[in-house]
């Protein structure tokens, strides 16, 4: 979509981010739980902007090789116009910049759009988590992204690990 905007989350940008969460999943995240993310090392936050209006957000975990996606959403209004695959594809750049080797993720099977944003960037299914959802103890598949190969892994890093670490430091700062 034209003219949509990725910038880090900040606290005054709870409120939007709390109202597209709260349509959006059976059982949201709650706005401490957001706070507590936001104060996180390992957690990265962004918001999608579009006319100054937040629209969209990402919440992933970076650890070393391995990246999480925790939660994204959309607003409902702004659905299908591929604001979702630029979070996403949002999060795998970061996880290229940062050497991330993996990105998992988990998913209802009964996500429609969910599975087709996945499935669109090359996620397939690596494991499954019996009962994982406690509101309708529906399975989880738990989703993987590999991005490097054992060649390119047998390569060696051009970015330290302090490197690394002392950025993730600064991320943080908002
Ligand atoms: C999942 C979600 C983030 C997708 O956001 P979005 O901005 O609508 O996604 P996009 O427009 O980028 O769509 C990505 C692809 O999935 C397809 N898609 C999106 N919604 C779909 C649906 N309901 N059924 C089938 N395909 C769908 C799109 O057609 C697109 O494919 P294309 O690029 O080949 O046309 C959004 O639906 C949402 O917020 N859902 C509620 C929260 C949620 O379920 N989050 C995921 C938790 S695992």
């Amino acid at each position: 979509m034209e003219g949509i905007v990725i910038e880090k989350m900040k606290e005054s940008d709870l409120p939007a981010v709390l109202a597209i969460e709260n349509v959006s999943f059976p059982t949201p995240f709650t706005e401490s739980l957001f706070r507590m993310e936001l104060n996180l090392n390992v957690a990265h936050l962004y918001v999608a902007k579009k006319e100054s209006r937040i629209v969209g957000y990402v919440d992933f975990w970076r650890v070393g090789p391995e990246m999480h996606l925790i939660t994204i959403a959309v607003h409902p209004e702004f659905r299908k116009l591929h604001i979702g695959s630029a979070l996403v594809e949002f999060m795998i750049d970061n996880a290229k910049t940062h050497r991330v080797e993996h990105i998992s993720l988990d998913v209802r099977p009964s996500n429609g759009s969910g599975m087709a944003l996945y499935e669109k960037y090359g996620f397939r299914q690596t494991g499954l988590r019996k009962g994982y959802y406690q509101d309708n103890q529906e399975d989880a598949l738990v989703l993987g992204l590999t991005l490097v190969t054992p060649l390119d892994a047998s390569k060696p890093s051009k970015t330290s690990n302090s490197g690394q670490l002392e950025e993730s430091a600064d991320e943080k700062k908002s």
